[in-house]
């Protein structure tokens, strides 16, 4: 149910504007109050009044119209919802989106919202498809924003192909899920995660051995307990998990940055393999290969992330997990590794070769608290996850 919820619904246009209405109808029925905004282009495929008869609330549609501006201000407009939906959301709508642009009252809204944004995208499959539309959907998820369909069907114009607008009830399933309430909800975390690159020149660079696979999952496993998620992540190939907000960073000084610029959180979970060691003075041309000449480096240190955050006076996270990738004398090497750091637990593995763990899908740990060692089953890095953040819940209380 969604009683007394209050939804922000955004309206664009496309021939599947129609399906809105059925939309309000359905979030009315489950008890939520629908504010209705209308595109201009909206207004060609479905009238204002009926709208704001559905939703039984004044449909809004011009940003300098003065009694909404006298009645409500756009600013508390775009804040005063518990979730914002953009049914349909155009392509157009979409590219605005993702490139902050606020020139009507809809794409005003999203700028200027502090509050969840849910899209249910429609158009043409060609349209959708397009390496544009492509990149406007990652950073828009980049950026936290959660998606519902487009399905894949015959559509409007003729064609076949993903574009069709998500059915009402499943959009109505992705509000109920977006509003659900988790035990880490209200809670801001961050995780790091990946390696990092420190360059050698433009064309290369050092690294530990990172997929990001352990990282993303635990990202994934705070979202789905409802955590306010911001990812911090070195270049790894693994995709970047659904609905948290990314960070992408290519040095450990990069890393560190973004880390103190996301402060304050509630927690904060270091699983990133930051690089040690940084080139001093990467040259920012590639270096020749010169035969019988082989180049020397010279190496300084890169912050530590993890003991810098741990020991901090003023914003200090509420719990401080780290990560200790060993490959002999495990518990006691972490043991140190927590005192040495000052963090609250570090979750520690054996990265031996012959464990597979590194670069697999599986995952034994070990995870060190002041309360001592406690052994956890090998298991997929995705349970490892849900359990980890079963527990940073509890943590937290
Ligand atoms: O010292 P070591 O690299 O073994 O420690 C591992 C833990 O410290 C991991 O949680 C890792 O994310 C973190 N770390 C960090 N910054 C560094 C090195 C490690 O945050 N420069």
């Amino acid at each position: 149910m969604l009683e007394d919820k209050r939804i922000l619904l955004i309206i664009s246009g496309g021939i599947a504007a129609y399906k809105s209405l059925e939309l309000i109808r359905q979030l009315r029925k489950r008890g939520a109050w629908v504010t209705p905004v209308l595109t201009k282009s909206a207004k060609e495929f479905v009238t204002p009044l009926s709208v704001s008869a559905l939703a039984e609330e004044k449909a809004y549609q011009d940003l300098f119209d003065l009694t909404d501006e006298a009645e409500m201000g756009h600013i508390q407009l775009s804040r005063s919802a518990d979730l914002v939906v953009v049914a349909p959301c155009t392509a157009n709508l979409m590219a605005k989106m993702a490139n902050g642009l606020a020139d009507d009252l809809a794409s005003t809204l999203l700028l200027a919202t502090d509050t969840q944004v849910l899209v249910a995208p429609a158009m043409n499959v060609r349209m959708w498809d397009h390496p544009s539309t492509q990149r406007n959907l990652k950073t828009l998820k980049n950026d936290g924003v959660a998606f519902v369909g487009p399905n894949e069907g015959d559509m409007a114009c003729g064609e076949y192909g993903p574009g069709r607008l998500a059915e009402p009830a499943e959009i109505v399933a992705a509000v109920e899920s977006q509003l659900a309430e988790g035990p880490l909800t209200g809670r801001r975390i961050l995780v790091t995660s990946g390696p990092t690159h420190e360059p050698i020149d433009p064309v290369r660079y050092i690294a530990n051995r990172s997929s990001g696979a352990q990282g993303t999952a635990i990202a994934r496993a705070l979202v789905l307990l409802g955590a306010d998620v911001i990812f911090v992540t070195g270049p790894a190939d693994e995709p970047r998990p659904e609905g948290a907000h990314i960070v992408e960073v290519e040095t450990a000084k990069d890393m560190m940055e973004a880390v103190n610029k996301v402060l304050p959180v509630d927690a904060a979970v270091f699983a990133a393999a930051v690089a040690d060691w940084n080139v001093v003075g990467a040259s920012d041309q590639k270096i020749k290969k010169q035969a019988g000449k082989i180049p020397s480096l010279n190496f300084s240190e890169n912050p530590d992330i993890l003991a810098t955050i741990s020991q901090l006076e003023k914003d200090r996270p509420q719990l401080v997990v780290g990560f200790a990738a060993e490959t002999n004398d495990v518990v006691e090497n972490a043991t140190k590794k927590r005192l040495r750091k000052a963090c609250d637990w570090i979750v520690a593995n054996d990265v031996s070769p012959e464990t597979g763990i590194m670069g697999g899908r599986e995952n034994a740990v070990i995870l060190i608290s002041d309360e001592g060692a406690e052994h956890w089953p090998r298991m997929g890095k995705d349970l490892v996850a849900r359990q980890l953040a079963e527990r940073i819940a509890q943590a937290l209380g």
